[in-house]
This record gives structure tokens, sequence and C-alpha cells, in this order.
């Protein structure tokens, strides 16, 4: 059952020169127990994604579209899926008109009253483009009042001693649930515009509690005049009414799970090795015992010998835990151990997801042959470090067609002007890349 639905999210950042696409159009879905690598080059939107997670986007980041969906009792797609799709079907009917208006008004209507028609006639054609959940909810409103009624109607029968009603009782509840789109944490933080709104206190008990997130060079963002020790009881603390006896126990529980000698409890910051540092911000992030823990480069400033070591450790957890676990890193053979499924991300999108082994087996876009080609095998035999040529665009003005055809050796005509469609030749293994039929019928791409 999947945790968190990340549905057709487009996260964009203001800047002077336009909006940086930092994640554009990503579904992603996370099952309960699995444990996701999310990988790419430094630029390419993980972070950001990781971020809009856990709602923590800057305040020049404005969510163009999509949902996150994170359910505390997981996210049910079977309910939730036919009303999504019913929505879609309704805003497509009503962006049809809409987009023969747009088409027929002058493409350069100059100022005044023209230019203003096809300015608002833009903005509400984007609305439906790039649904928000308030659009969705808007479309199914037949569908949530009749369900309103009827929880309403089950749950009087039930209270008044009609035991026979509580089936139905509960699966219209999940039902309405599924149709007014509970879950989406975009609408906790985002105004229906996707901008940012004002602190909302539900937010605080999602982030941490729910998922938390090892930041990218968290370990330096301990505070040097603080225990380690404390800022792990002050971060339990502060969610949950447990006194320091209690709060330090759990820490010398956290730190055995982490690897770290429980007598370093009381040490400084500057007292740790950066693999300790990792290790502590680990132990915090698991602190709370949350349903999703996302590592963002845990192991990029460590030594490989260290960063091993640490991985084995998440392994470990992982398992201990049965955790669920998104790792992003730059480097692929991080995350191959420890990764059930693997997604590649490239200029704002995702180019490749599937099992791991798949990835690595039967490679189906040529970004990710590149990437795995620029890293030690994992098996470990042979070190090549062959970067792809070139690096990642700007995302603010993206390559045409497909964003990764000026680096792409296997680049065609088409490569430039088409977007390419996501194509999945066996399940659950997908790319996005014109060619990754041809490339699956010859056995993936081969390693270079
Ligand atoms: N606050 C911000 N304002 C403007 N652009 C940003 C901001 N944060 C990140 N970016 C840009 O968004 C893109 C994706 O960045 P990021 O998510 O950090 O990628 P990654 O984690 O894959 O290295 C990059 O082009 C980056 O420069
Ligand atoms: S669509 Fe074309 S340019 Fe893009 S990855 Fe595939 S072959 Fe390369
Ligand atoms: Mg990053």
């Amino acid at each position: 059952m999947p945790v968190l639905v990340v549905r057709n999210l487009k996260v964009y950042f203001k800047v002077r020169q336009g909006w940086v696409k930092a994640v554009d159009g990503v579904d992603l879905n996370i099952d309960q127990g699995e444990t996701v690598g999310l990988v790419g080059e430094s630029g390419c939107g993980k972070t950001t994604l990781a971020y809009a997670i856990t709602q923590l986007l800057p305040s020049n980041a404005f969510v163009f579209g999509g949902q996150i969906l994170f359910g505390p009792n997981g996210v049910s797609l079977d309910y939730r899926l036919p009303y999504w799709q019913t929505a879609q079907e309704r805003i497509a009917k009503d962006a049809e008109p809409l987009r023969a208006q747009l088409e027929a008004s002058p493409a350069d209507p100059g100022e005044g009253k023209a230019a203003k028609e096809r300015e608002e006639l833009e903005r509400a054609l984007n609305t439906l483009k790039n649904p928000l959940s308030a659009t969705y909810r808007k479309y199914l409103q037949p569908e949530i009042k009749a369900l309103e009624k009827q929880v309403d109607d089950l749950g009087q029968r039930w209270q008044s001693g009609d035991k026979s009603v509580r089936r139905q009782f509960l699966e219209a509840q999940h039902r309405l649930g599924a149709a007014k789109q509970e879950g989406d944490l975009i609408d906790i933080t985002r105004r229906k515009d996707g901008s940012l709104r004002e602190y909302h206190p539900k937010l605080n008990e999602v982030r941490w509690k729910e998922i938390s997130l090892v930041f990218q060079g968290a370990m330096n963002a301990l505070n040097p005049v603080y225990t380690v020790g404390d800022q792990i009881v002050e971060a339990i603390q502060a969610h949950e009414e447990v006194d320091d006896e209690q709060a330090r126990k759990r820490v010398a529980e956290l730190y055995r799970l982490v690897g770290i000698p429980v007598d370093r409890i009381d040490n400084y910051p500057h007292e740790y090795s950066g693999g300790m540092k990792q290790r502590a911000m680990i132990a915090m992030a698991l602190a709370l015992n949350p349903k999703l823990v996302i590592m963002d480069e845990p192991t990029t400033a460590l030594d490989v010998i260290t960063a091993s070591k640490i991985m084995d450790e998440v392994l470990r957890i992982q398992k201990e835990l049965e955790m669920t676990l998104i790792i992003i890193s730059h480097d692929v053979s991080t995350v191959a151990k420890v990764a059930d499924r693997i997604c590649v991300m490239y200029a704002g999108e995702l180019v490749e997801e599937g099992p791991s082994k798949r990835i690595f087996n039967r490679t189906l876009h040529p970004y990710t042959q590149g990437l795995l080609g620029a890293f030690p095998s994992v098996k470990g035999s042979k070190r090549r470090l062959e970067a792809i040529p070139g690096s990642p665009p700007s995302l603010v003005t993206p390559p045409t067609g497909c964003r990764f055809h000026p680096r792409c050796s296997y680049a065609k005509d088409i490569c430039t002007t088409e977007r390419p469609p996501y194509v999945a030749p066996e399940p659950g293994h997908r790319a996005l890349c014109h060619f990754s039929q041809d490339f699956y019928n010859q056995g993936g791409l081969a390693r270079t």
C-alpha cells in the first residue's frame, strides 16, 4: 500500500530571469516498507522534491500543480484513483473550449482589454492543465455532496444501534476522504494558487513525526555549543511530552541503533568524527519513529569507507524497523545496495524508474547509462569515472523535446523537437525516452 503518492508535481522557483522548473511533472509512489533511491546529478531537482514532500520549500517556490498525498493510514489508491480520473475527465472537458478560445484570440493582442482577456484565459487554462487538490475538489462536488449525505445517514443509523451499517459507513468515509483529496500536504501550506501560506498548525504534526528529513549537509548544522545528546533530547521533547530521563533513554537506544558508542552522548559536535555526526543526524531523524524518512545525500561529505559503513548501517536499520525510506544521492552506487527501487531524475523530470536490479540489468535511458558508467561498478571490480559530457541544463529555459538531447549520444532529430513519452516495456519499469522500447528489445543499454 502506498504511503506517499506524488502526482504530476510541479515546483518552480521565481527568479529574475523567469521560472526555474526544478520539479516539472513528477509522479512517484512510495510503498510501505520500501526503500527508494532518488539519483541524478547535482541541480536536477532532488532536494526540491524532498523539500516539497516535507513542505520546507523557500518562499520563492511556487507549486504550479500536482498533489502530494500522504495519509496517516496510508493512501488507498483503490478509492482515490476513480475519483481522480472522473475529475480529470471533467477538467479536460472544461479546458477544451478555453483552449479553442485561446487559439482563436489574436496571439499578440497588444495592450488593453483584449490583452487582459487573453491573460485571464491563459490563467484559467493553466489552472485546469495543472490542477491542485482544490481544483479536483471543485470538480467532484456532486460526489462529495452525495458521500457527505451518505456518511451522515449511515453514521446516524450506526449510532442508533444498527451494527449492520458499520462497514458501509467506513467505506463511505474512506471514499469521502478520497474524493475530498484528503491528505494532500500541499493543501496544508499552499494557497489555491500554489503560493506559500503562513504557518499551519497541522504541519508540525506531519513534519518530523510522520515524515522526517536528514538534510543535505545536515551534519554541519549541529549546534556547537550544546552536546549532541542534548540536541536530540530537545528534538524529541519539542514533539512529545516525555521527561529528560525517558528522552535520554531513547537517545541511548538510537545511538545503539545507528552505531555510536553510548558514552558519547554527552560529547560536543567537535568531538565527533564526520561519520559520527552523520549517524547522529540519522538518529535524530529516527527519534520520533516517523512513517517515512528521507535522507538527502547522507554520505556525500564522507570518505568512501565511512560512507559505505553508514549505508550498511542504514540497510540494517531499514530491515530492523521496516522503515519506509527515500535515499537521495548523486551517486548511484551509494543507493544500489539499499534501494528496492531506483528513480533517476534529470532536469526536473523522472527519466527512469524501476526495480534496482532492472535499472542495472536492463537500462532503458541513456542518462541512466551515463550515471552507471560514471561510478564504480556495483560488483566493485572496476572503477570507471566516465562522466556524461556537458552538464545539466538551465531549468529556466530547458532544452526543447527531450531535455537530455544536447548530451545524448543516441539523439535523433525527433529528440530535439518532440517531448518523449513514458515507455514501460516491463511492469514497474519505465523511462522517458523515444527509444526505450528499442533499448529494451536489445537487452537494455550496455554498461559503458
Ligand atoms: N531557492 C531557490 N531559488 C531559485 N532556484 C533554486 C532554489 N533552490 C534550488 N534552485 C534551483 O533548482 C534546481 C534544482 O535544485 P536542487 O533541487 O537543489 O537539485 P539537486 O538536489 O538535484 O542538486 C537547480 O537549478 C537550482 O539552482
Ligand atoms: S529521447 Fe532521444 S535524446 Fe532523449 S534520451 Fe532518448 S535518445 Fe536520448
Ligand atoms: Mg540536493
